[in-house]
Parts: structure tokens; sequence; C-alpha cells
């Protein structure tokens, strides 16, 4: 992998780590995803994992690797069929400096609570999944998924987002990493709280209605700022940083 922005080098493992540290202080919420050429969000089989190359699998496992948290949509739970992390040998030493669980916990955002209680989320392998939902989830799911989950009940008809970061951030989970889906991240970044989108182009073009890497409704122009351009086989694995965080 190289670095084509803003200085040409090849970067090893040491590098990416040190191009994506976590700024010291205060919580911060990253996100990452990947898109198409012209911004479809889903491969052709409607899962994102289609579009994303063996360096963009590499940096979204180091992203992992570096979170105190994972941050992601019940549709894309569902979809992507998500686990619990699992831990990185080569990332052990830095989280345990760190003072990071070995691996950080899946946090899923649900209303519904149409999750499987069965499911490898709740397997009890690595940290304890926790699930954010509203008073109004169903009472018979709730009960089921709190029996093999931490629930934390934020917000009435919706999760409360803000109060959702400010509640993990409570727990020391600042470093926080959001994986999607562009719903959930539509409306995280129309609530400002998004700092930074790491975002793969992938060298294809798809057309058709694939989603977006943001979905719902409009949000107020982002002004994002440019920190790095890697690039591998062809896919660009850029970061930008929310202009306004940027002091
Ligand atoms: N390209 C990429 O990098 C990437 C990344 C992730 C996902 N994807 C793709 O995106 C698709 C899934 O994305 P999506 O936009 O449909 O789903 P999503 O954003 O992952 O999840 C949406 C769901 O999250 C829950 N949710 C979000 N905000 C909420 C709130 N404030 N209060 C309560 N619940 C809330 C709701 O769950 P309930 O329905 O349970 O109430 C909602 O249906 C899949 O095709 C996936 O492969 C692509």
């Amino acid at each position: 992998m190289r670095r084509i922005f803003p200085t040409p080098a090849t970067v090893d493992d040491a590098a990416l780590v040190a191009a994506y540290e976590y700024p010291v202080g205060g919580r911060w919420l990253r996100a990452n995803m990947v898109a198409s050429l012209d911004g479809a969000a889903q491969g052709s089989d409607g899962r994102s994992g289609t579009l994303a190359s063996p360096g963009d699998k590499h940096v979204f496992q180091l992203l992992r690797a570096m979170a105190d948290v994972i941050l992601v949509g019940a549709g894309t739970a569902r979809t992507e069929r998500y686990g619990p992390a699992l831990p990185w040998p080569d990332h052990a030493a830095r989280r345990k400096a760190l003072r990071q669980s070995p691996t950080p916990p899946i946090a899923v955002v649900s209303g519904r609570l149409a999750l499987d209680p069965g499911g490898p989320l709740f397997s009890g392998v690595g940290e304890p999944t926790i699930v954010l939902t509203t008073e109004r989830a169903p009472a018979v799911r709730r009960a089921r998924i709190a029996a093999v989950a931490d629930v934390l009940v934020l917000g009435e008809h919706q999760v409360d987002l803000a109060s959702a970061v400010t509640a993990l951030a409570g727990r020391g989970l600042t470093r926080m990493l959001c994986e999607g889906g562009p719903l959930l991240l539509g409306k995280l970044v129309a609530e400002g709280l998004v700092d930074e989108l790491c975002l793969t182009f992938a060298p294809v073009l798809r057309g058709g209605s694939a989603s977006r890497v943001l979905n719902g409704p409009p949000v107020p122009d982002v002004a994002m700022h440019l920190v790095h351009i890697l690039e591998e086989d062809g896919n660009l694995i850029t970061r930008w940083i929310r202009s306004s965080r940027m002091d």
C-alpha cells in the first residue's frame, strides 16, 4: 500500500497505525465506509464485502483494532451477519498499553429489536454486545435480548443518538468506530456527531439504485478536510475530518 497524499510513501502497518491514531482526550466518532466510484454503498449481492479489496479489508480490521467500541445499525448487523470482533495478536500489546479490552464490543442501534438472541452477536464470545434501543421496543424481544446483552434504553420512539454517544463515552468507550450502515450514518451526521469519515473508493461502477454511503433525509452541507489518500490495486483509501474539528 502506498500513500499518495499528502506526501508519497510506502506504508507498512506501523505507518498505518500512526495515520489512524485517534486524537488524545475527549470522545471521537470515526465512520468507516466503502463505496463504488459512482457512490454505491452496496455490492452486487446487496452487501458491502463485495466492494472491499484486500487493502480495504486490512484497513477495516486495523480501524477495528484501534477502537474502543464498534457502533453499527441493526440493518447492517442483520445483512452482514455481524458477530463479535475477534482478537488481533498484532495489536494486543498496544491495546493493553491503552487500557483497551482485547476486542471492542459491538454496539447495535435498533428500535424494533429484530435481532436473534441465539445469533453470533450474543454468543458470549468476546466483549458483551451492547444494544441501544427505545422505550417502545417490543417488551418480549427486549427481555430476550437483555438476557444475553447489555441493553441501554435511550429515547422513546427513536434512539437518541447524541445520548447514545454520550453513554458510550461515559463507559470510557471514547474511541468510537461506526461501520454504518447508511441510514444510521446519515442520522449521526445530521446530528453533528461524526468527527471523521474513512472512505474507500473501490475501482468499480455499479449504477442502479444501491444505497449511497449516507442515506435518509438531506443533511446541511458538512465541510470535510482531506487528511490522506492511500492507494492499493486502484482502491483509494481516504481519511477525512470534519473541518470544524480541525482546530
Ligand atoms: N458500504 C459500506 O461501507 C457499508 C457499511 C455498512 C452497511 N452497508 C450496507 O448497507 C445496508 C444496510 O444499511 P441500512 O442503511 O439499511 O441500515 P443501518 O443503518 O445499518 O441500520 C438501520 C437500522 O438501524 C436502526 N436504527 C438506526 N437509527 C436508529 C435510531 N435512531 N433509533 C432506533 N433505531 C435506529 C433501525 O433498526 P431496527 O430496524 O432494528 O429498528 C434501522 O432500521 C446493507 O446492504 C449493508 O451491506 C454498507
